[in-house]
């Protein structure tokens, strides 16, 4: 098999992009530093990691391998519905967790901070299980739309207020592969419509 020639090849979505909003470097430099910000404020602790999937699979993937204490790891899936009016929203767990995160420090990984009702949410529903501490590292933050009073302690970058796909970043589930953050075109979403 030639791999240069494969290489040559084009991905399926490659023509689906309209601008690349983080490289591939930038997402390494980013992963590291928030792994070392995340040490940092651990040192000497155990840590259990929480990662929201299926979203935060990867940017969890690249961040656990830079932090140094000893951590476990596990794995949430979420989403935030409203009843009425959108300030009285509850969480939905479809996954929970199995770790038992009382007295235990925790840190959830998520993809993207945006109105911040899954992850305010999330906050809420994991504070009532009485965790040692309990921090909130967000690989992209999009603040413009933020309607829920919360903040990441780690941020990986602050973006635009612009529909991002890739690194886990899906849309209609695909994309997530892709080894950057993208802009999808406009396209994109007009041809589903
Ligand atoms: P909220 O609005 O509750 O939601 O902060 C965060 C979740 O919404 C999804 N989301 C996005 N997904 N590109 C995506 O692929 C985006 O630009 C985007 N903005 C929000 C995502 O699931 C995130 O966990
Ligand atoms: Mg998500």
């Amino acid at each position: 098999m030639n791999f240069r020639k494969i290489n040559k090849k084009k991905s399926a979505y490659d023509n689906d992009i309209a601008e690349v909003l983080v490289t591939e470097k930038e997402l390494k430099e980013i992963t590291k530093r928030l792994g070392e910000e995340i040490s940092c404020d651990h040192e000497g602790q155990e840590l259990v990691i929480v990662c929201v999937l299926r979203g935060s699979i990867i940017a969890t993937a690249d961040i656990v391998r830079n932090i140094r204490p000893h951590c476990t790891m596990d794995f949430m899936v979420a989403s935030s519905y409203f009843g009425g009016t959108e300030t009285s929203g509850s969480v939905l767990i479809k996954k929970d967790l199995e770790t038992d995160i009382k007295g235990k420090h925790v840190v959830i990984i998520e993809d993207i901070l945006d109105s911040g009702f899954t992850l305010s949410l999330l906050r809420k529903e994991l504070l009532k299980r009485e965790p040692a501490s309990l921090k909130i590292c967000a690989l992209l933050d999009k603040p413009e739309k933020r309607v829920a009073d919360i903040q990441a302690d780690y941020v990986g970058k602050v973006i635009e207020n612009k529909f991002v796909v890739g690194y886990g970043l899906d849309y209609d589930e695909k994309y997530r592969n892709i080894p950057y953050v993208g802009v999808l075109k406009e396209s994109v979403y007009s041809k589903s419509e």
